[in-house]
């Protein structure tokens, strides 16, 4: 393949252009990026998931009753655990012990926790991490106890590990003195050293996978996840901020209740951390799993559009304005930048046909937003501009998702080619879920299997798509991989989307971007993760023309310049017979100039991460090579088939 690669004329190429999407599926928040350790920490109940005591148990044959006391610790955690003796002979230590969310990794490191308790009692409280294999107790602290007769008292600890537990089977422990009879607890609270040391915040090494992808956006709260599901409790802003104390939590999409600690603030503090761009989605009015009779009709979506203008004075109004004082008595002064808002998610979809988001849904939010905020952009959620064509011009962007096969997105590389110009587009959710079919270039199809990870073959065929995108940055945005986490312990995103509304989680398999447990170290970043973290770290500041004497395929293309002679080409390889010889002619370049060629590869198509005996794998191999220019400045080198490669000079 001969290319020729000019020094200018391409499109600008948007700041955006890699970024990330989060949700709370597959326990990827509670118990997942959010740190908090202990689950159920509160007995958070809703309709949908009535308040329990799993998974906590007794210590010390401690007899523990869920009780709603005459005083809560608030109207928000209403329930609460009472631990007494079994008797009132019983003189002994007793408690409560959590296993956390599927375990609790200990390294020698701060663990910062806190309790609500409700008594008379007056000894002292004992708190532990120990391990569930052995008799070892990893760490131990004893304080007194502050409570007061009818009164909800919060008491606070650290637990020092002096060593790593070898595992993560351990349990926390919190004991007392059954002497004086029993104790209320609630919101019973450990957090590790969390990413940027925030109160509340993030586990570290998952921030830093996601970080290392050198994201510029992130998309969030959903995602199906804010729409609700046939509970019609769609994600509600004002219910996800202040002290957790304040927090209900809900009833989430994926089949678990959500405690809404990781809500508006910690998502903004999210970006912040990451220095990334906010996309934020509010719902629309449409609830999932239902037929057309619950899209909200004008009247009913009023006070919603109402509270969207509420948390948009949350997020960016004057500490003098209602919702900004509000903001700033939670200790923050300053507004976010925020910059994007979408409306709705897949307004698209399940809608039985109707056209209500064009009609009046989108319209509502664009004519109550606008005015307020006119350097906001609005983002519909249709995936085309059916909803955003007869608005004005902040309102040209939509958020477009496709989940699919390799040979589709490879056979969708002029996707973006042709598409307009005024109007833009966010890739807010892709990847490639499911196997080939024989001979037919075809969608998904949800009810056959999917992968069980991210393959290289579909990394590569997303390697293709994201050049389709890059190619066409003057129409495309930005692009985020969904779904980004998997809890290997409890995940449901490739079921069927009929038995997602269900509720059953039949169908193990899933591709997500990166999948952990609760050991810190067992991170895997899935080969999708691979590609991404090449080309989002190879960022140029506009495309460039190439002429070649083939056409796309087997190898896919696109060249940008940063600064003049500063190029990154990038390539990938899909169902080539023989490896590819390429001859790069850049514009400008002479002979002897230096380039670095960096190619990613996996043995075979097919091969995937996995996780073996706990030993994690991913397939993808990594090789740098330094060239020189030949005659003309041109570089040459080899690909082989499904190689995906970036050269800079
Ligand atoms: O990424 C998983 C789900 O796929 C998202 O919640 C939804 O937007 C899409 O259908």
């Amino acid at each position: 393949i001969n290319l020729t690669v000019a020094s200018n004329g391409g499109n600008v190429s948007s700041p955006l252009m890699y970024g990330l999407m989060f949700e709370d599926i597959n326990h990827s928040g509670d118990g997942g990026i959010y740190a908090e350790l202990i689950q159920n920490r509160a007995f958070q109940g809703s309709l949908e998931y009535p308040s329990t005591l799993t998974p906590w148990e007794p210590v010390g044959g401690a007899v523990l009753t869920l009780q709603n006391t005459s005083v809560p610790l608030s109207s928000a955690l209403p329930a609460s655990v009472n631990v007494a003796p079994r008797s009132s002979a019983q003189r002994s230590t007793i408690g409560i012990s959590n296993p956390g969310w599927w375990g609790i990794d200990i390294k020698p490191q701060t663990y910062t926790g806190s309790f609500w308790a409700l008594g008379t009692y007056k000894g002292q409280f004992t708190i532990k991490l120990q391990s569930n294999l052995t008799s070892d107790i990893f760490a131990t602290v004893t304080i007194p106890s502050s409570c007061q007769a009818g009164k909800w008292v919060e008491h606070k600890f650290e637990l020092e590990p002096k060593s790593a537990a070898p595992n993560s089977n351990n349990t926390f422990v919190l004991e007392f003195d059954s002497t004086s009879g029993s104790v209320n607890f609630n919101l019973i609270s450990l957090f590790p050293p969390t990413y940027n040391n925030r109160a509340n915040g993030n586990r570290p090494e998952l921030m830093a996978a996601l970080k290392a992808l050198n994201p510029s956006f992130l998309r969030i709260p959903g995602g199906n996840n804010i729409e609700g599901d046939v509970y019609h409790y769609p994600w509600r802003w004002n219910e996800t901020i202040g002290p957790l104390t304040q927090r209900p939590g809900r009833p989430g999409t994926w089949g678990y209740g959500n405690t809404d600690g990781l809500g508006l603030v910690e998502y903004l503090n999210w970006c912040t951390d990451l220095d990334v761009t906010p996309v934020l989605a509010v719902w629309s009015g449409m609830y999932l799993g239902n037929d057309i009779g619950h899209i909200l009709s004008a009247e009913a979506l009023a006070p919603w559009v109402e509270d969207t203008l509420n948390e948009l004075e949350f997020i960016l109004g004057p500490t003098t304005s209602t919702y900004g004082a509000l903001r700033a008595s939670l200790g923050y002064p300053n507004p976010w930048p925020l910059k994007y808002l979408e409306i709705g998610n897949e307004d698209d979809l399940y809608t039985n046909g109707s056209t209500t988001y064009a009609e009046y849904r989108f319209k509502m939010f664009y004519d109550a937003i606008s005015p307020v905020y006119p350097e906001l952009t609005l983002v519909s959620s249709t995936g085309d501009y059916t909803a955003v064509g007869g608005s004005g011009a902040n309102a040209t962007y939509t958020d477009y998702h496709v989940y699919t096969r390799p040979d589709t997105f490879v056979s969708m590389f002029g996707t973006f080619d042709h598409v307009s110009r005024v109007h833009k587009t966010l890739i807010g959710e892709y990847a490639c879920v499911q196997g080939n079919l024989k001979n037919e270039i075809t969608g998904v199809n949800w009810d056959l299997p999917k992968f069980d990870w991210p393959v290289w073959v579909g990394a590569v065929s997303e390697a293709i798509w994201s050049i389709n995108a890059e190619r066409n940055s003057d129409a495309v945005i930005g692009m985020s991989y969904a779904p980004g986490f998997q809890n290997l312990n409890s995940y449901e995103w490739t079921v069927s989307l009929l038995s997602i509304f269900k509720y059953s989680h039949a169908n193990p398999t899933q591709p997500d971007l990166v999948s952990f447990t609760a050991d810190t170290s067992q991170t895997v970043l899935s080969t999708s993760h691979s590609v991404i973290e090449l080309f989002s770290n190879a960022r140029y500041n506009a495309t460039v023309p190439v002429t070649s004497d083939t056409s796309y395929g087997p190898a896919y293309w696109v060249a940008g310049v940063s600064e003049p002679g500063a190029y990154t080409f990038k390539t990938a390889i899909y169902n080539a017979t023989e490896s590819v010889p390429f001859n790069v002619q850049f514009t400008g370049l002479k002979q002897g100039d230096k380039g670095t060629l960096t190619v990613l590869n996996a043995p075979d198509g097919l091969s995937a991460v996995a996780l073996e005996e706990g030993v994690v794998q991913n397939p993808v191999t990594k090789k740098v090579t330094q060239l020189v220019a030949g005659s003309g400045g041109a570089f040459s080198f080899e690909l082989e088939n499904y190689s995906v490669a970036v050269l800079t000079t």
